[in-house]
């Protein structure tokens, strides 16, 4: 059981570097993409990332319980927190789409599908999948936080942001 758990660990921290420097090495920048959503649409976000949040923090405890069938009901939720799921009129999905760039809807569709394979490998009890996963979650949090987020988490800000390379 230990061993396992030391190569979650190892498996972990490896993805995270991989995630930091590939995160850092990215040169683009769409700051300017969730910022200029309407206070509403705004504030849905930040709820559903604040949601996310909690299920990552609450993943631990069941993980390390061996609580598999929790562990899988969190992550169902993370997968279903989707915004654009969630009861927004259709010219809030339309503004969604409008403003919010390709780059960013598509590492956001790739969480949520990491968090659906998280729910399936904790339904299927794979232990060490349930880390490789975990591991996964958070590559596309920093991941997607460096390139969109990065006015929010001034750390993730890349030396470039200051060349104005929007667009
Ligand atoms: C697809 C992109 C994307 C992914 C994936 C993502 N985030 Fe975010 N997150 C953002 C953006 C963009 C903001 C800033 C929103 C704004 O401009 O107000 C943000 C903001 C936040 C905030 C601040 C909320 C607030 O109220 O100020 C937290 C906390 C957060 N994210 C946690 C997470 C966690 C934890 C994960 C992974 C489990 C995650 N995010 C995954 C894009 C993402």
């Amino acid at each position: 059981m230990i061993k396992i758990l030391q190569r979650c660990i190892i498996a972990l921290a490896l993805t995270l570097t991989i995630a930091l420097t590939a995160a850092l090495t990215t040169n683009i920048s769409y700051a300017e993409g969730t910022q200029s959503l309407s206070p509403d649409l705004r504030s849905l976000l930040n709820k559903e990332m604040q949601a996310l949040q909690s299920g990552m923090q609450a993943l631990i405890p069941a993980y390390v319980a061996g609580d598999m069938v929790k562990i899988a009901a969190i992550a169902k939720n993370m997968k279903e927190s989707y915004i654009l799921k969630q009861s927004i009129t259709n010219k809030q999905k339309h503004e969604l789409m409008e403003k919010l760039p390709k780059a960013f809807l598509h590492l956001d569709k790739q969480f949520h599908q990491r968090a659906g394979m998280l729910e399936h490998v904790a339904q299927e009890r794979h232990s060490e999948l349930v880390g490789f996963y975990y591991g996964k979650l958070l590559e596309s949090c920093v991941g997607c936080h460096s390139q969109h987020a990065s006015h929010r988490f001034t750390a993730l800000k890349k030396p470039a942001d200051d060349h104005g390379h929007h667009h």
